[in-house]
């Protein structure tokens, strides 16, 4: 057999920029030379974006300078050029109402910023939650050769002898201060040590999640995702990146290539041995669509019974993402459970997936459990149908009070967060430890942006009892650092007049997670009467990002990607003249 065709610097896209004879080449070459770079530099080379996503307003990615510069280490040595760009940065923790609101803001720019500039091949810089699903699918709708490099966990919290957990942790002991069991000076202590270092949250939140995603995907190098962000392994796995993506740019091996059907059956496998976030439903679907490859929502549930619970991490578990690593990361995880992975999916590394997994061992079983002895016996998460949810819910039951996995109760419902925020500790609230507490407009358009606050808190009369669960149930997400039995991403949402929209204080809601079941026990009747009464709210925004979002984003169930970034169709090259 002959060895595949290698690409020749002629058939660069970048070629088109540097590699003819007119005026425009002229003035590439010249601006080239303005930033200091002599012809050898960058003549007959393949132009490497290093697409980075640091901001000081992202506070995950502060290694992210020292990064981009180890990336283009790799790039030099492989005998590319690369160019550091910076796109949007998607910070957690400073962005409202919600950061999902602009996933598709960082897709699009880093799609056009790819497509209109002299770009061979992309290293895409990312980490905190949705940096990773936007640049991966904007880097898969250009469909060039594209590498992501994750930012990494940060090390795990410490607060006088106890290890914190990012989130988890935070959730935990602001419940304990609202039910008066922890004083301020404890909490600010708290505050001191719950963020050590640069990286990521250090849960199995949603970017240990979607970093895992990304590498079980073949996005990443083998073995990315788990090593913590100040390692010095981060700074090697940093110029890895770099030198490789000069070999894919001569493969032409693209995301596409990578991203098929069997890479997201992976990817979904691996999120659920890991107990990972319930926000990889709603990214792994928006990527899919990207890919042209198929998931939906029965494709998870299937692929969460079938995989067991491995991963013995926060919030689902004990420890932390330093842990993981130590014990042999994703690459021993996925050993693990190697006989349900498609191991021939071709990876960014130019391996297939098995050969990739070659030699990757559990060093400690207390973190990585064996197959024989799971820490549950399915996928970390639940696809949940009923008239409530007539396009789907979901559930991280595998972080939940298991007595409530099966439970019926009367409706207390909120109509907006504001709402909530007023009445949760009202004394005089209708409420009990059976209740289910409802909130709506909190989904894609109404939140706007599907914000994370599905984890409700409790109302403060029920912690004084003792009270730490109960059923929740909106159409909102939740961090994946949160526990609790809460329904998300209800479907379609309360603000375009699902179900949700039509619940009122009393009704009885019944939740079957073993059946996956959400129902809502309210006569056709009664409800058509209710849904004849509604009118729909204004729309948040009048004008600008915000009113083209609200146009244009679809439901939870197939990604809260906009209608006209899905699909495959090709994306043109630009003119040059
Ligand atoms: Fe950035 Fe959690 S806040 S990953």
């Amino acid at each position: 057999m002959s060895p595949p065709r290698r690409k020749a610097v002629a058939d660069l896209r970048s070629h088109r920029w540097f590699g003819r004879d007119d005026l425009r080449t002229f003035g590439h070459r010249s601006r080239a030379k303005q930033l200091g770079y002599a012809a050898e530099d960058f003549l007959g080379k393949p132009v490497i974006a290093v697409l980075n996503t640091w901001s000081e307003a992202n506070t995950c990615h502060s290694h992210f300078r020292t990064r981009a510069e180890e990336v283009k280490r790799g790039v030099w040595q492989a005998g590319g050029f690369p160019l550091e760009m910076p796109v949007l940065s998607l910070g957690e923790t400073y962005m409202k109402p919600s950061p999902m609101l602009y996933r598709n803001l960082l897709a699009m720019e880093t799609e056009e910023i790819l497509r209109s500039n002299p770009i061979d091949g992309v290293v895409l810089m990312g980490g905190c939650d949705k940096t990773v699903p936007g640049l991966l699918m904007g880097a898969t709708s250009m469909n060039v050769p594209a590498l992501f490099l994750p930012a990494g966990p940060m090390l795990r919290g410490c607060w006088r002898g106890q290890v914190l957990g990012s989130g988890s942790d935070a959730w935990k002991y602001w419940t304990e201060k609202r039910a008066g069991l922890l004083d301020e000076c404890a909490l600010r202590e708290i505050e001191d040590g719950i963020a050590r270092s640069p990286g990521t949250c250090m849960t199995m939140g949603t970017a240990s999640t979607m970093a895992a995603a990304a590498e079980a995907l073949g996005m990443s190098l083998p073995g990315a995702s788990s090593i913590p962000a100040v390692d010095s392994a981060h700074s090697r796995l940093a110029t890895a990146c770099g030198r490789r993506i000069v070999e894919m740019v001569f493969e032409d091996l693209k995301p596409r290539d990578v991203l098929t059907t069997e890479a997201f059956e992976n990817a979904v496998t691996t999120t659920m041995a890991l107990g990972g976030s319930t926000n990889a439903v709603v990214h792994l679907v928006a990527m899919a669509g990207r890919a042209g490859a198929r998931l939906d929502l029965h494709r998870f549930d299937a692929l969460s019974r079938g995989t067991p619970f491995l991963a013995n991490i926060r919030p689902s578990g004990e420890y932390l993402m330093e842990d993981f690593y130590y014990a042999g990361g994703l690459r021993g995880l996925m050993v693990r459970i190697r006989d349900l992975l498609h191991l021939d999916c071709v990876t960014a590394s130019g391996r297939t997936l098995g050969e990739c997994l070659d030699g990757a061992e559990v060093h400690d079983e207390r973190v990585i459990a064996p197959r024989e002895r799971p820490l549950g016996p399915e996928g970390g998460l639940a696809v949940l149908r009923g008239n409530l949810a007539p396009d789907g819910a979901v559930i991280k039951h595998t972080a939940m009070d298991p007595r409530l996995r099966t439970h019926s109760g009367p409706a207390v419902v909120f109509r907006d967060y504001d709402d909530l925020e007023r009445r949760i500790d009202d004394p005089a609230l209708d409420v009990t430890p059976d209740s289910v507490l409802v909130l709506q407009s909190a989904g894609p358009i109404g939140g706007p942006g599907m914000p994370e606050w599905g984890m409700l808190p409790l109302p403060k009369k029920l912690l004084a009892q003792g009270v730490r669960d109960m059923v929740r149930v909106s159409d909102a997400r939740m961090s994946g650092t949160s526990y609790g039995a809460c329904v998300l991403h209800v479907a379609p949402e309360s603000f375009v007049g699902g179900p949700l929209a039509l619940v009122r204080d009393g009704d009885v809601i019944e939740l079957d997670v073993p059946e996956r079941r959400l129902a809502l026990r309210v006569d056709d009747a009664e409800l058509g009467r209710r849904r004849a009464a509604w009118a729909p709210p204004a729309p948040p925004y009048a004008r600008g990002f915000g009113a083209l979002y609200a146009r244009h984003v679809t439901q939870a169930d197939t990604g809260c990607d906009f209608d006209f970034l899905q699909g495959t169709a090709p994306v043109p090259e630009p003119e040059i003249h």
